[in-house]
């Protein structure tokens, strides 16, 4: 039996990406993000227009797509809920997000020379992604959305991984039974492993706070169903 339902987000499960990109003034910033996709050597980010990361990118056409594993959750929920933008859209004032303007220092993470773009490698991160913008497309606008993003088009042009999750014998193989990618469910973070890590900052945001405004008054005309 299934139920017609109405969610506010349609989070069902992606890896995470923290980008590092170059501010204005030269100095670094990283964001993580997780409506991330494959195909070939491109990957397709979604960002709001008016994260940090999203200007810097537009403007510097570079950046680093670094993938965290299970154990760096604690880094992600320092990094919830902040922003590099010292201007903050009214979503991210009502949510509690606040401005950090050095994550590096705020993370305790660690910055590593790019071989390719000017952004650094997050070298806690196994896999580390040198990425080019290729194209930027508008999401959202016109459809109704409370708010506005890209779908950005990145062309990976080096790709950096930890020995550890090397497939042996292969100098280009990942070994997917050493790889345990970091994923964001409905806000909430797993890995490939049964059960869900400890608590998600991310998730202290009411899911219904995402809900588009078109789609604000359809709420109500969902009643439980089955079909
Ligand atoms: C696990 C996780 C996943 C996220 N996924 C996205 C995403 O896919 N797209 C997006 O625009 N923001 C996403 N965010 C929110 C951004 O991190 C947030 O907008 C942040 O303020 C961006 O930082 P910046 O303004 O310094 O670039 C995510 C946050 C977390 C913690």
């Amino acid at each position: 039996m299934h139920n017609v339902i109405s969610p506010a987000i349609f989070y069902w499960g992606t890896p995470v990406v923290i980008i590092t990109t170059e501010n204005e003034d030269g100095t670094f910033n990283m964001a993580p993000m997780s409506s991330a996709w494959w195909l070939s050597n491109h990957c397709m980010l979604g960002l709001a227009q008016a994260s940090q990361t999203t200007k810097n990118l537009l403007r510097t056409k570079q950046c680093v797509l670094n993938l965290p594993s299970g154990h760096m959750v604690d880094a992600v929920n320092k990094l919830a809920k902040t922003t590099g933008a010292i201007n903050m859209s009214p979503f991210k004032i009502s949510t509690g997000y606040r401005y950090v303007k050095d994550k590096f220092a705020h993370t305790g993470l660690t910055a590593a020379p790019s071989d390719v773009v000017r952004p650094p490698r997050i070298a806690e991160c196994f896999v580390q992604m040198e990425a080019e913008l290729v194209t930027a497309h508008d999401v959202g606008q016109g459809a109704g959305t409370s708010r506005f993003a890209y779908a950005l088009d990145v062309k990976i042009v080096r790709t950096h991984v930890e020995e550890g999750i090397r497939l042996s014998g292969h100098h280009n193989r990942i070994d997917p039974d050493k790889w345990r990618p970091l994923i964001m469910s409905f806000q909430e973070f797993y890995t490939l492993e049964p059960g869900k890590l400890e608590q998600s900052v991310l998730a202290e945001i009411d899911e219904e706070a995402y809900r588009p405004l078109i789609g604000r008054a359809a709420t109500s005309e969902v009643n439980p169903s089955s079909s």
